[in-house]
Formats: C-alpha cells, structure tokens, sequence
C-alpha cells in the first residue's frame, strides 16, 4: 500500500472552470489559504498514478527497434532548408533576394557561420524541390538548373563545406518531383551515385507520383543506392506520409531504412498548422513513438519560427514541442533578416540540449487538463523534460499549478526534484518537494518548458 502525503483543503479556485479540473488536480489547495496537511491513501490520486505509470511503462520501455545503420543522426538533424519560405520561387528575374538559385544557399552558409547557428548545431544546408533542369543529361544524371546554378551543386558542396556545413539536397522516389521536376524513379542508382560524387550529405526523398504500392520498394532501393555510394548521406524519407491514406505504415521497415520521415502534412507558418501537426502526433504516439531513437527520427516538417504567422508566444511552443518530440530542427526561415527574439529562441542552448538528449528518446503527450496539455520527455541523466501548452486561445495568461505528485511520472520525483523552467523564461525553481506547488504562468498558445532532475541520495540511487 502507497500513502501520500495530501493536502485537504477547499479548492482555491486557480482556474476559472472548476468542474473541468479532474478530481486529482483539486487536491491540491492554495497554499495561501492554509490547508490541513494529513497523511492517507488517496483512491483516486493513486489511480491516476498507476494510470500514468502504464502510459510510462508503454511508452517509454519499448526498446527501439533496429535503426538504418548508416552511423547518422544519433541526434535529431539541425540545419535549415528552403521549402516552407521560399518554396518554388524560380522567379529569379522579379526576385533576385528569394528565389531558388545557387547565391541563396550560398548566403544562408556565410550567415549560419557568421551568426552562430553552425555554433549552436546547425550544420545542414538544405536545398528542397525545385533545383533541377527539367531534363536529365546525355547520360541520364540529374542536372541543375544552369541558369539559377550556373556553378553545379558540387561546386556548391565545395561552398558549403569550406564553411564547415553540410549539405541537403531533395529528390523524389516516383516519377516526378511534387513541384514537377524530373523523378528519380528508374534511376536510384544513377542518383545516388551523382548526388554523392557531388559531395551531398543529406537526401530528401520525396513521395510524389509513386503507387503507393511500390513506396516501400522505392525508398528501400534508395537506401541500398545510398549505401553503395560509401558516403555518409543522412536519408530524409517522406513515406509514411503517403503511405498512411492507404494503411498502416510498417514503421519497422522505415527505422530499418530512414535516418527520419515525414509522417503528416506539410507544415505552415501558422498556429493552426503547428497545432494540427502537434495532434496527429499526440494521437498517433502509440505508433510513433517507439519507432524513434538514435540513427531514426519521426519528422513532424520544418520549424517555422521567424517567418510571419506565429506569434512570439507561438513559436515557443514549436520550439519546446519540437524539442519535446526529438524532432529534426530544420528551420526554413530567411536566416539574412531575423528578429533577434526568434534568433534566440532557435539559438537556446537549454531547449537544444534537450533535442540533442543522447538517451534519444521521443517525448509524448501525458493528458489534457483544463485547456493545458501536457507532454514529457525521459532525458538522460535522471532528468525529464515537462512542457505545458496552454491551448486557450481566449484571454490573458493562465496560471498552471505544477505539483511534481501529479505528473506521469512523479515516482521520479519521490521525495523531491530540481526544478529549472526554461520557457517562457529561463529561472531556477531550485529544489521541488513531491507535493509542493509552483504556479506557471503561460499565454495562450504559450509553453512553459522545464526540466526535472532527480535527486539522488547519497547511496547514488534515487529514493
Ligand atoms: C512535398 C513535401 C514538402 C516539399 C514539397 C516540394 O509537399 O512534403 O516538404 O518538399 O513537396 O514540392
């Protein structure tokens, strides 16, 4: 039998809707109003524990399954790429600045060197749909457009990792890219062949005009070609993303084949996009989840931060979730002309190190409360990330109780944790009891990101 130390007391009334607090949250009390402190057995308080700790135990012991074993990506990708800011402008006549053309890559490398991000990890150029001459050469290779790349990519490589870079490039597994551009089906070999002699270190493989049928050949074909070639190629594959329609994906197959994949739409620079991305994945984490680890990684698209559709308070959010999920960090945004608040936020070595955890384990998405979701991630170290999403899109900022007795995994925590929040500023909480309370108060739309770290005894155990 478990006792907890409870404290009965009248609910304080920190949140506005009252019958929305489940019955475990309303044991806690308002310290403020001097609640009686007993020691008892709570049924429901241990219910929801045992509860959270299967929801731990599913998601958390399933041992990864075997992951392509190309040696890459035993953290998450970080870099940039082009698609989701400037997408397929070829109009380099109207838009010299931002269309796809060689000079675009080019600066964004002298900028990630000279503004830090190479410093803060992110080390991928990534060139997306749209480069290509529409017609393969003489020899059936895949060719630039000559006159956005009047260079060649491989000059471009060369480019790239003079600064110490690396550097993507996009293709697609059928017929034809989405955006219309010569497939590389047919031609796994030739291509594989050509992008490493061009010095490329991370492929994008594209789903477009493919029988879905035939994906699961498609993109294990690419990934024999790749592994032929000798090069070190990050493999980026899009094909759960067009597989799930139809069925099912078979996520074994795609650990066993993929550094990461696509699993759901296109990201937007909107909130709307981000959290539609943030939903799929919560209810999908079942599946998701376990197939992530070192060497493979679910890829919920691009961080949009920096662009025009979210608010400060918005990109957090992406930020911490993005961490929280072990997601690839490729930013598309225009590095040239950023607003040091979002520069910063991409920059923040606390949230990157918690994307960068070696355990590599995928984080999820533990319950609802009150229009507050929350999600965990086991870090390595004793630690765990928590992130709180405030989903009320209506009002000011809201105040979230946390108390470390009511978290998923609380056992961590008994008798007591060190607490550091990092979003939506950074401040030590410092040493935290099982039942002790903090208020967090996180905007709409907002996200509080902390750590927890267990506090060991002197035997170098946990309690
Ligand atoms: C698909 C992909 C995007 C982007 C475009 C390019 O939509 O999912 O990420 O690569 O194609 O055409």
């Amino acid at each position: 039998m478990i006792n907890f130390k409870v404290r009965l007391c009248k609910w304080a009334g920190l949140h506005s809707n009252k019958e929305a607090t489940p019955a475990f949250l309303s044991l806690r009390g308002n310290v403020e109003t001097g609640c009686s402190v007993q020691t008892r057995r709570d049924p429901i308080l241990y219910r929801m524990m045992m509860i959270y700790l299967l929801i731990a135990v599913v998601c958390v012991s399933v041992h990864p399954v075997q992951a392509l074993d190309n040696g890459l990506a035993l953290t998450p990708t970080m870099g940039w790429l082009h698609w989701e800011r400037f997408m397929c402008n070829i109009d380099c006549n109207m838009d010299p600045q931002n269309c796809i053309r060689e000079e675009l890559y080019m600066q964004m490398a002298d900028v990630m060197v000279k503004e830090g991000w190479l410093e803060a990890g992110y080390e991928y150029v990534c060139i997306d749909d749209c480069w290509p001459h529409h017609q393969r050469d003489a020899q059936g290779r895949l060719q630039a457009d000559p006159k956005r790349f009047p260079s060649g990519i491989k000059k471009l490589a060369d480019y790239v990792h003079s600064r110490g870079l690396k550097l993507g490039i996009y293709a697609d597994v059928g017929s034809m890219t989405c955006g219309g551009y010569p497939g590389s089906l047919g031609y796994y070999e030739t291509d594989a062949k050509t992008f490493a002699e061009w010095g490329v270190d991370l492929l994008k493989f594209d789903g477009c005009y493919m029988n879905w049928t035939m994906l699961g050949e498609g993109y294990k074909n690419m990934s024999r070609a790749l592994n032929q070639t000798g090069r070190s190629i990050v493999y980026s594959c899009e094909w759960p993303l067009y597989e799930w329609p139809f069925h099912e994906p078979n996520y074994t197959a795609i650990r066993e084949t993929c550094n990461h994949w696509r699993n759901f739409a296109d990201v937007y620079d909107s909130w709307s996009s981000v959290k539609t991305i943030l939903d799929w994945t919560a209810t999908n984490q079942k599946i998701l989840t376990p197939a992530a680890g070192p060497g493979g990684w679910n890829d919920p698209d691009m961080l949009v931060i920096g662009n025009f559709g979210l608010s400060h308070s918005q990109q957090q959010s992406q930020m911490a979730l993005w961490a929280i999920m072990a997601a690839p960090l490729l930013m598309s945004n225009d590095l040239r002309d950023i607003c040091p608040k979002s520069k910063e936020l991409l920059q923040n070595r606390r949230i990157i190190g918690i994307s960068q955890d070696p355990l590599g384990k995928q984080g999820y998405r533990t319950g609802t409360v009150d229009s507050f979701e929350m999600w965990e991630r086991p870090l390595s170290g004793a630690r765990l990330a928590l992130a709180i999403l405030n989903r009320q899109e209506i009002g000011g900022p809201r105040g979230f109780p946390l108390t470390l007795a009511t978290l998923p995994s609380w056992q961590y925590c008994n008798p007591r944790c060190n607490v550091t929040q990092i979003l939506p500023t950074y401040q030590e909480l410092g040493v935290q009891a099982l039942f002790s309370k903090q208020i967090l108060k996180i905007n709409p739309s907002g996200t509080a990101l902390l750590t927890v770290t267990q506090i060991q005894d002197y035997s170098g155990k946990g309690y």
